[in-house]
């Protein structure tokens, strides 16, 4: 099929190199030219990708069939409902069905309507003279969010991000003065446990779970310095993780279940990938947030080791009728991103030449995912979001983290830095030492 696919990051590269094994054609919008993408691409244009008209009008003059979203500023600003009206079928969701991720209220009101498990305590605030009084008697135990998207950055946690109450009142400040997020604070209960993703294939009514991942969020090993996008992931081969019982899972799946069947009765039924980030708490799984679309570096470990066919896959989500089970490889996965220098801070170091040792990195087993990359004739450029990707992949977490620092060797580059900690076995047990603490063992 002619697939139109949206985004030029390390997720996005995945998802093409996962429809180029199918034997899809490939038409590609993004806003920066990511050479992996470019590479298979039959045709591509860099074109801010919420700029819904010019992603349409792309889209009919290349005949595409099938599109497949991979970020959520597009989902949100209505391109699926767009692409739909013109007659393309696509595997993302539409703009309401997307607001379980663009509205965090909207997510929240709506798991308190239909009495879904897994909630925390929640309150919405349209100013910040209110939710500075909420705060006051709450001592730690909360974190402060805005309300819309932020790109992963936004949430800031009591005790950690912020130290003393007056940090709470001034990141409140910001986030109205500065209108990030757009759209007031979401003030929550603060979790304790450990987090897990879950994602999830769904064609409007049933799910087909991936393998769940674990990403880190903090910047710098040791799970310091502040929140990113996410730094690098891993899984298992099992696809369980080692510190979350199958049951455990189950519940997580219940809730996404139970999240889909809520939004087919509000009239929005969700076509596409759902992903489901969940605390495990000593209570069972609860609800962090949900994302309408794949989890970026999480695509990475799940898509590296798809074995059903991605198209017929989307295909079957876009008509609606999901057939089976998508199967994925009993295999470990590792993902370590290579990032600019001072990224998650607000002075990030960007424009910089990378290139990449492919003799070395083609005799290694390591998969090479290019993110925010420019490729400017034939020279790489660095942009200020996360650079690129290497997993690992194979029988053991432990090897699966070897082959992935392999593969980081094989970059040139003085201007980027790596959270080499991530899919360690020394990393991977303080997790389950958390858990096991908390559960009281
Ligand atoms: P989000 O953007 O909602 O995924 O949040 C980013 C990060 O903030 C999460 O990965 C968590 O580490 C942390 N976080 C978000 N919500 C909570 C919560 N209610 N309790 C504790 N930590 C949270
Ligand atoms: N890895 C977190 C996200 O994609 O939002």
């Amino acid at each position: 099929m002619k697939v139109l696919t949206v985004g030029g990051g390390g997720r996005e590269h995945a998802i093409v190199e996962a429809f180029h094994r199918a034997g899809s054609e490939i038409f590609a919008v993004m806003k920066n030219a990511n050479p992996g993408i470019l590479d298979r691409a039959s045709k591509y244009k860099l074109v801010d990708e919420t700029k819904v008209d010019e992603v349409c009008a792309f889209a009919k003059e290349c005949g595409v069939e099938l599109a497949f979203v991979g970020p959520e500023a597009p989902l949100a600003a209505g391109l699926v409902d767009a692409l739909e009206k013109i007659g393309i079928k696509c595997a993302s969701p539409t703009q309401a069905a997307a607001r379980i991720e663009s509205s965090k209220t909207f997510m929240r009101d709506l798991v308190e309507k239909y009495k879904i498990p897994g909630n925390v305590v929640y309150k919405s605030f349209d100013n910040a003279a209110d939710a500075k009084a909420y705060i006051r008697p709450l001592g730690t135990k909360f974190v402060v969010k805005p309300v819309g998207l932020t790109g992963g950055k936004g949430v800031k946690v009591m005790g950690e991000h912020m130290k003393a109450i007056e940090d709470a009142d001034k990141y409140i400040d910001e986030i109205f003065s500065g209108n990030i997020g757009g759209a007031g604070v979401i003030i929550e209960e603060k979790l304790e446990g450990e987090e897990f993703t879950q994602m999830v294939f769904c064609d409007g009514k049933k799910i087909s779970p991936m393998p769940l991942v674990q990403d880190h969020k903090r910047a710098y090993d040791g799970d310091m310095g502040p929140n990113t996008g996410g730094m690098g992931s891993y899984s298992e081969a099992d696809h369980l993780l080692p510190f979350i019982t199958a049951e455990e899972r189950q519940k997580s799946l219940d809730i996404i279940q139970a999240v889909i069947d809520a939004l087919a009765k509000e009239g929005c039924p969700y076509k596409g990938v759902l992903y489901g980030q969940f605390m495990l708490t000593v209570d069972g799984p609860k609800i962090i947030e949900f994302n309408a679309r794949f989890g970026d570096p999480e695509a990475m470990n799940v898509l590296s080791i798809l074995e059903s066919n991605f198209e017929d896959v989307c295909k079957q989500i876009a008509d609606g009728k999901l057939k089976g089970d998508v199967k994925f490889a009993n295999k470990a996965t590792v993902c370590k991103y290579a990032v600019p220098k001072g990224y998650g801070t607000s002075n990030v170091d960007s424009g910089r030449e990378i290139s990449f040792d492919m003799e070395n990195l083609a005799k290694s087993k390591a998969i090479l995912y290019y993110a925010n990359i420019n490729k400017v004739e034939n020279t790489l450029i660095t942009g200020s979001s996360r650079t690129a990707a290497m997993v690992g992949v194979a029988n053991s977490t432990d090897e699966a983290e070897w082959n992935s620092e392999v593969g980081l060797s094989c970059i040139n580059c003085d201007y980027i830095f790596v959270r080499h900690d991530i899919g360690k076995a020394s990393l991977i047990r303080k997790r389950v030492d958390h858990m096991a603490r908390l559960r009281g063992q």
